[in-house]
């Protein structure tokens, strides 16, 4: 299960990578909006009837890390990382539901013809998300 958690993990973070890589075109005016297919495939919770991408690597990293954590959840829970790793976990899913309503700018507009409070959105969560998935990587990694 180990395995699969850190397989889940790669797949995710190959996702984010290639979807980050449109994301920064759209930023830097080298694409005027983005293609809705490709953003949904990436961002949607149900996209065609499945889930999307990125969902469906989060998705798998919990359930994963919930059967690599059944067995030692008394050790676990008093273990305060854990719990700070659980709870940028948390941070992350939350972050996933408001990536998926701010891409909706980027089907419609321009970068440079965003607002500023939409722009500021757009580069809080970006960085909630890098710094989100960064912390609790390291801190899984340090911990075993
Ligand atoms: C953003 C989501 C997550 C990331 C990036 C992540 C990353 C990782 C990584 C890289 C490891 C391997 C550490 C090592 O062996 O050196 C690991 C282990 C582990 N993860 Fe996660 N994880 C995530 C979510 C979760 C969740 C939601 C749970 C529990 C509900 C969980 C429970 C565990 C447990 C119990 C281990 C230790 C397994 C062992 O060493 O036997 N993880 N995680």
């Amino acid at each position: 299960m180990l395995v699969l958690h850190i397989l889940s993990f790669g797949f995710v973070l190959g996702v984010t990578a290639i979807a980050d890589k449109d994301a920064f075109a759209w930023l830097r005016g080298k694409k005027t909006t983005l293609e809705k297919k490709t953003l949904l495939t990436y961002h949607a919770l149900i996209w065609l009837g499945l889930l999307a991408l990125i969902w469906l690597g989060l998705l798998a990293l919990i359930v994963s890390g919930a059967y690599l954590f059944y067995p030692m959840r008394l050790f676990l829970l008093t273990n305060l990382w854990f719990d700070v790793k659980l709870l940028f976990v948390g941070i992350l899913v939350v972050n996933a539901i408001l990536i998926g309503r701010l891409m909706n700018l980027a089907l419609t507009k321009p970068f440079a013809a965003l607002t500023g409070h939409e722009k500021l959105s757009l580069m809080v969560s970006g960085a909630v998300s890098v710094f989100s998935w960064f912390a609790a990587a390291t801190i899984a990694i340090w911990m075993f």
